[in-house]
């Protein structure tokens, strides 16, 4: 169990009245009707957002979604934290998958046990998927990773298994139990990024406003182009747009050469810089415990990645 506070794992009433679009008190009456019971605190656990808003007529997507980007920095493991977090907050069942040997986004999670099982040992055929996954907090889990997926590409190389398929086929057996299964990655182009790529529904590219942002968004577009025709794939590839600084000119002349540039790609959501983000990940808190005003924006992600925007 992670160190995560009632405000980084349950959306309040206020907020979910403002996501509803009605007043809190009319948001309360509706959490009661749909729960049958009485609600006395301010915040919602995930599984009573959940029955709410099926009863709303919202439907939880069933997807797959990496994070990559060959370039490190731009806030891959930022933004799967903050996405993830915030969408089961929403009552989406999420997996975390930390396939960075870095492994930032297990850190930012509590799980910073080198003698755990990672995915290296599922290629292995070491451990099973389901003695992988680690349980964080109502409707988030985490298979996690540590150095010991360093050796991954190599695995994957010398296998004589099919190893394209080393992260799609086990995720198949458990894929149903959750909405939401969202994958970290190490900026590289590897054959474990492969891998991860064929098992996605939906690559989202993050990227900065900095003079070398685009040039690693084109190469990993192109690197995402090569795959998809190499493997017969259908996943759709997004563009996220972090770190926008409103003062810069850069910002705003690169975000306007993407929406140029990548119109349907390109995420109707961006995220804003902000010096609040700075160590949230290194701290293992969420945006969702401060006040930064980049909560909105991640928020607004979240509702577009589950089709609830
Ligand atoms: N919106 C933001 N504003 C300011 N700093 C950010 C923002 N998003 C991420 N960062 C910071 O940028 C650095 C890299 O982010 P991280 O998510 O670790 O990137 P990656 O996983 O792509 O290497 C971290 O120090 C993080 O706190
Ligand atoms: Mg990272």
């Amino acid at each position: 169990m992670s160190q995560l506070t009632t405000q980084e794992f349950c959306i309040s009433l206020s907020d979910l009245a403002a996501f509803l679009e009605i007043s809190p008190p009319q948001a309360k009456a509706k959490a009661e009707l749909a729960l049958n019971k009485k609600i006395k605190s301010p915040w919602l656990v995930p599984e009573d957002v959940r029955t709410t808003l099926l009863a709303e007529g919202y439907k939880y997507p069933q997807k797959i979604i990496s994070v990559q980007m060959l370039k490190g920095g731009v806030a891959k493991t930022t933004s799967v934290l903050n996405m993830g977090l915030r969408a089961a907050m929403y009552g989406a069942r999420v997996l975390f998958i930390d396939l960075d040997q870095q492994a930032n986004l297990s850190f930012a999670l509590g799980v910073e046990d080198e003698s755990l099982p990672v995915w290296v040992d599922i290629v292995e055929k070491k451990k099973s998927i389901e003695e992988c996954v680690r349980f964080i907090e109502p409707h988030v889990d985490l298979i996690p990773s540590s150095l010991n997926n360093s050796v991954m590409d190599r695995v994957l190389m010398n296998s004589n298994r099919n190893w394209a398929q080393a992260v799609k086929v086990p995720l198949e057996k458990i894929r149903h139990r959750y909405d939401l299964i969202l994958i970290d990655t190490a900026p590289a182009l590897s054959a474990t990024n492969t891998a991860v790529t064929i098992a996605s529904d939906e690559v989202i590219l993050p990227v900065n406003p900095d003079k070398f942002a685009m040039l690693g968004l084109e190469k990993n577009l192109l690197e995402l182009a090569d795959i998809k025709v190499d493997f017969d794939l259908q996943f759709n590839r997004k563009i996220l747009f972090t770190k926008f600084d409103g003062r810069e000119n850069t910002s705003h002349e690169l975000l306007q050469k993407c929406i140029d540039s990548f119109a349907d790609e390109l995420m109707t959501g961006y995220i804003r810089t902000s010096s609040e983000v700075k160590n949230s990940v290194r701290s293992g808190k969420s945006l969702f415990a401060g006040k930064s005003p980049v909560k909105a924006d991640y928020d607004l992600v979240t509702r577009e990645v589950l089709g609830f925007a």
